[in-house]
Order: structure tokens, then C-alpha cells, then sequence
């Protein structure tokens, strides 16, 4: 039987549930996906930290040494941020390796350039983790909903912040206290800036309104106010009116163009966005054809954000062992209309 050889670059939260889930389902592949799978070489930046995780032959500090291994066909990108994370992805590609990224920074900046670059070059590149971590929405969009048009998309998209209004909320901790603890649970990005700011859940907004809208929304496209400004008193208050505060997403395909934005809202506390609790997600989508539609589940963590990375992997896995399928990133991917944004 085929072995097809993966590589990961990066061993930090996502990259370290990335391994250990290939590890577990590492027998299962032949009878999934038609092949058997080596996971061949792991990027990071200190050796000696990894080396608490893996074996060391398993580990590089040189990206090249990845990138110009012929034996390996398939790359995880979980290191995050723009580079050197594009040049290896641009590189990889040039290499006629497939590639899965969480990457949602570099997606939503220069996603269709990725895209483009995997499609010359007969690559797959798939990103389902980069939207709502563990919640199965980008393929959705792609393929399920794909007889609707998409008119509406509401949600919360970030698990950082949503558990920090909910233990501001429910616990009355403060708003340090709980950003500290989310980033222990490795919920939050490595500069919880983008998190706080409202810039992660614009990115996902972006990423998500492109594909739902046929449309090329980018992050600066999305207005973004995150939670950095609301207290104990905003809190107070909002209950006092019988709302909770939820940082919200919102996408609209309108006839005037394409509103994106990002921003704290007072949500009644009988509201479905009002119950979604912790680090999880929720996405409301309307569509003319399946009326409205949610998703929810795990949005960040370590396990949730693997399991949409090694479902990405076994789609590829599939795709080499058993031929083409039409989806964004592949050879067969046919494009549709683009509309700008304001058009
Ligand atoms: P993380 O814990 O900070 O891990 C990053 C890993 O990448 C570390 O092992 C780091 O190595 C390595 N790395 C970073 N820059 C590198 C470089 N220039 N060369 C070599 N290695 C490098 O981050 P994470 O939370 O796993 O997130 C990874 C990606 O997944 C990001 O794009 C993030 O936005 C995305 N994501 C995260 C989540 C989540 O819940 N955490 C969910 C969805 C998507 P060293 O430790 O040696 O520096
Ligand atoms: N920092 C992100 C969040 C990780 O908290 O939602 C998942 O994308």
C-alpha cells in the first residue's frame, strides 16, 4: 500500500493535537483514506523545548530541509503568522506539495494569491480550521449550501473572548484573570492582541464571507472593535437590561455590496448566541433556499482545531489515492463570478 509522508511546521498547541491525532489515527488510514502515513519531519523555532514532545529525528529548524524533501507530499501549517509561513507555503507549492494551514492571519490577507499559487501547480490547499477552530463551516459552505445564496452571516468567532465575557459574566472575574486562563487552555493567539481587538474574528469573517458570497473580502474590508474596553459595569448594566454582551460577527450580502464587520452587542439572554458559553462557537447562516441554518461547537483548543486539520488531511489523502473532486485549491476547482466589495 501507498505511504504518503507529512510534515507539520509547528509543535505549539494546534501542532502538538495535530500529532497526537495522526499518531491515533494513524491505523485507521488505510481502511479512510487508501494510504498509510508517515509523519516524516516537525518544524519549530527551539529544539530543545520540542524535544519534551517528540523524538528528535522527528525535528528541523530549516524549513528547506521540508520543503525540498521529494518523499514528502503533504504540509501542516500551524506555525502561524505571514512569514515566513507564506514563503514556505509559496515554496511548497512550487514543490507540488498539498498543503492544510489554520493560518487565518495570512488566509485572510492573501488567501486567493495561496490559492492561485496551489491551483497552477496542481495542489490542494484547505483551510476548514482557520474559521470556528473544531466547527465543520468553510466545507459546508462550499459544498452543502452551495444551492442557496447566502444572504446573512451571524456568529461568534472567537473562543478567547467569548470565554472571557462569559467569566466576566457568569464568575464576575476580571478581565485579566480570564484572559490569562484562556491563554493557559491555549485558546488564545500567541499576541492575544488580534484576539481582544476583534482583528481574529474579522479574519474569519473575511475568510467566511469570501467563499459564502463568491465575493474577495479581506480583513482590512471588516470593521473591527473588539473587547478590550468593557468592565464589570458594561457587564452590570447589560444585565440590568436582560442582555448578555457577545462579541459578534456579522457578514451581509446586501445590493449595495458587501457589509463586514466586528463588534461587542447586547444580545437578549433568551437569544440561541446568548447560551454559547466558554470557548465555543456559533454561526447563523441564512440562505434563500435552507432558510436558517446554525453550527456550533468547540472553537479554539488544541484537540477541536486538530480534528478539522486531520479531516482536511484525510481529504487530501483521498484526493491522491483516488482521484479529483472540484474543490477550491484543486486542478479540477472551477472558478465562480467575483464580486468586489461596494459593488
Ligand atoms: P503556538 O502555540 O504559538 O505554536 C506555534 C508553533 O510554531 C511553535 O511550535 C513554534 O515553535 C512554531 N513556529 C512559529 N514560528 C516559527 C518559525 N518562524 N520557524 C519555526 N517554527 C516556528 O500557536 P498555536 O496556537 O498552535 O497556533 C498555530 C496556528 O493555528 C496559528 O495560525 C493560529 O492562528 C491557528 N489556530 C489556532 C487555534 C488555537 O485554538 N490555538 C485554533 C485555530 C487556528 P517554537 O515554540 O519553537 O517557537
Ligand atoms: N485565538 C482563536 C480563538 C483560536 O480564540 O478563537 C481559534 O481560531
Amino acid at each position: 500500500m501507498k505511504k504518503v509522508k507529512i510534515a507539520i511546521l509547528g509543535l505549539g498547541t494546534v501542532g502538538s493535537g495535530v500529532y497526537k491525532l495522526l499518531e491515533r489515527r494513524k491505523q485507521e488510514m488505510p481502511s479512510k483514506a487508501g494510504v498509510e502515513i508517515e509523519i516524516a519531519k516537525i518544524l519549530v523555532r527551539n529544539l530543545e523545548k520540542a524535544e519534551k514532545k517528540v523524538g528528535r529525528e522527528l525535528l528541523t529548524d530549516d524549513w528547506r530541509e521540508i520543503v525540498e524533501d521529494e518523499s514528502i507530499s503533504v504540509i501542516i501549517e500551524v506555525m502561524g503568522g505571514m512569514e515566513p509561513a507564506c514563503t514556505i507555503i509559496m515554496e511548497a507549492f512550487r514543490a507540488g506539495k498539498h498543503v492544510v494551514s489554520a493560518n487565518k492571519d495570512l488566509i485572510a490577507s492573501r488567501g486567493k494569491e495561496l490559492l492561485e499559487a496551489a491551483k497552477d501547480n496542481g495542489c490542494d490547499f484547505l483551510f476548514e480550521a482557520a474559521v470556528a477552530g473544531g466547527i465543520p463551516i468553510l466545507r459546508p459552505m462550499k459544498q452543502c449550501l452551495a444551492g442557496n445564496e447566502i444572504s446573512d452571516i451571524m456568529g461568534i468567532f472567537n473562543g478567547t473572548t467569548n470565554f472571557i465575557l462569559t467569566k466576566m459574566t457568569d464568575d464576575g472575574m476580571e478581565f485579566e484573570d480570564a484572559l490569562r486562563v484562556a491563554k493557559e487552555l491555549g485558546y488564545a493567539e500567541a499576541d492575544p492582541t488580534a484576539d481582544v481587538e476583534g482583528y481574529d474574528a474579522g479574519r474569519k469573517v473575511a475568510i467566511l464571507a469570501s467563499i459564502a458570497f463568491h465575493s474577495r473580502v479581506v480583513f482590512e474590508d471588516v470593521y473591527t472593535e473588539g473587547i478590550s474596553k468593557i468592565n464589570a459595569k458594561d457587564i452590570q448594566y447589560a444585565k440590568e437590561l436582560g442582555c448578555d454582551i457577545k462579541l459578534l460577527g456579522v457578514a451581509k450580502n446586501t445590493d449595495n455590496g458587501i457589509e463586514a464587520r466586528v463588534h461587542p452587542m447586547l444580545i437578549p439572554s433568551g437569544h440561541p448566541l446568548a447560551s454559547v458559553k466558554d470557548a465555543f462557537n456559533a454561526v447563523f447562516v441564512h440562505g434563500d433556499a435552507v432558510d436558517d441554518a446554525m453550527f456550533y461547537g468547540r472553537g479554539a483548543g488544541e484537540m477541536p482545531t486538530a480534528s478539522a486539520i486531520v479531516g482536511d488531511v484525510i481529504d487530501i489523502l483521498r484526493d491522491i489515492e483516488w482521484g479529483c473532486c472540484g474543490r477550491i485549491g484543486c486542478s479540477c476547482y472551477r472558478e465562480l463570478p467575483v464580486k468586489a466589495i461596494g459593488d
